[in-house]
């Protein structure tokens, strides 16, 4: 246990690494926290919900941190305002280090020490925080990626490796599934969040699934053929979004002058690759896409059962999505860009929440917003599942957030 902490502990200041402390302090939009402000609050986790209530003799490392630190955890006490996290200049950045040494100290002791008995019921909170600190690692680049974009000199967060040229890529295959009666959700060993239980029975009617993820370049020819300007594609809700925000491409594509759109990456500003899979798209823009495709989006219950099935990702975690190669049968299902479903985000049947401040880990977000499944490149190594249930409101587009088409059969 205490070696898994300390490796997840320090992937997250390794993704900090590249950062300047004035890029740490930035909060580019309310969605969006400074990195610093990522750094603490995940230290806060393990703070609030174990070395507080089970370390015997644990000092807070400051009084106010639980005010500041605190994200939306209501049966745990007032805190600061979410979009004025990037006004809080103090504690510096070498403050939040010393608190993250501070809890990462208490914790080695509290593992080395608790009682057996106390245990079973710990061992299960170090776990979810740790998974929690992975949710917030992807967190961090989605948020600094957000951060730099604003900023006209279009700063790289990593260099790009020596990536495979565009090319084009493979024709969709369009794989058929007979549906029935079939089970979904998280059960048995291992760890999941609570919303992804209890597993349960779902109908399903047969349905098809595109191989892969759409790309740039067919998103391109939705574009050019008015995309943006035809209401008749939009969910209501999402033509009034487009209205209101301007929308006229996906976020982080840049018209430029001459020779179409350049895409800010993690890797700084470059041409768009049309065989590259197309993220930071709404909910509504992957729906209108499906729409104008003929097609639909998934099911939860669809993606999950095909998924489930044959699970493919291509090596490691990366800083930007890459394109699918030629090979038969469902691909890109995690570790490319999560995948908007046609499902809204709601309790499975018979859900509970945990008793106590936890419960509102998921369970109370259970409206108003829509689920993506898979997994994306910013994504820790092991952190996603075939039964993860990620999901934001419809409007949202600073997740590595992409579409896969579905049709019925
Ligand atoms: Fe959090």
């Amino acid at each position: 246990m205490m070696r898994r902490y300390v490796d997840v502990r320090s992937h997250t200041l390794h993704l900090a690494q590249p950062l300047s402390a004035e890029d740490q302090q930035v909060q580019s939009m309310p969605d969006v926290s400074p990195t610093k402000w990522h750094l603490a609050h995940v230290s806060w986790f393990f703070e609030t919900f174990l070395l507080s209530p089970a370390l015997p003799d644990y000092r807070p490392f400051h009084a106010l941190y639980g005010f500041l630190f605190n994200s939306y955890y209501e049966a745990v006490g007032p805190r600061w305002s979410r979009p004025e996290r990037g006004l809080l200049s103090r504690p510096s950045l070498d403050e939040v280090l010393a608190y993250r040494r501070h809890v990462d100290g208490a914790m080695a002791r509290l593992i080395a020490t608790a009682p057996a008995e106390r245990w079973d019921e710990l061992a299960p909170l170090v776990e979810l925080g740790m998974h929690h600190e992975q949710q917030h690692q992807e967190l961090v680049l989605m948020d600094i990626k957000h951060v730099l974009s604003l900023n006209p000199l279009s700063p790289a967060y990593a260099e790009a490796s020596a990536g495979r040229p565009a090319e084009k890529a493979p024709p969709i295959q369009w794989l058929l599934f007979d549906g029935g009666l079939v089970e979904i959700g998280h059960e048995g060993p291992g760890f999941a969040f609570d919303n992804e239980g209890p597993r349960h029975r779902v109908w399903l009617e047969p349905f098809q699934l595109a191989s892969r993820l759409s790309t740039c370049g067919e998103y391109l020819a939705f574009i050019e053929d008015g995309g943006y300007r035809r209401p008749e594609f939009w969910l209501s809700e999402g033509w009034a979004a487009l209205q209101r925000e301007g929308w006229q491409a996906p976020l982080y594509w840049r018209e430029a002058d001459d020779d179409g759109f350049r895409l800010f990456t993690l890797h700084g500003e470059r041409p768009l690759d049309p065989a590259e899979p197309v993220a930071h798209l709404s909910f509504y823009e992957a729906d209108a896409f499906a729409r104008w495709s003929g097609r639909r989006l998934p099911t939860e219950a669809e993606w999950e059962t095909a998924a489930a099935k044959s699970v493919s990702s291509l090596s490691g975690p990366a800083f930007h999505p890459r394109a699918a190669v030629p090979m038969s049968g469902l691909q890109q299902t995690s570790g490319e860009l999560w995948q908007w479903t046609a499902s809204a985000y709601g309790p499975y049947p018979r859900y509970r929440p945990a008793k106590g401040a936890i419960g509102e880990y998921n369970g109370k977000f259970m409206s108003g917003q829509m689920v993506l499944r898979g997994g994306c490149v910013a994504t820790p190594a092991g952190h996603a599942r075939p039964t993860y249930r990620n999901f934001f409101p419809p409007a949202a587009r600073w997740a590595f957030s992409g579409v896969r088409l579905a049709d019925d059969a």
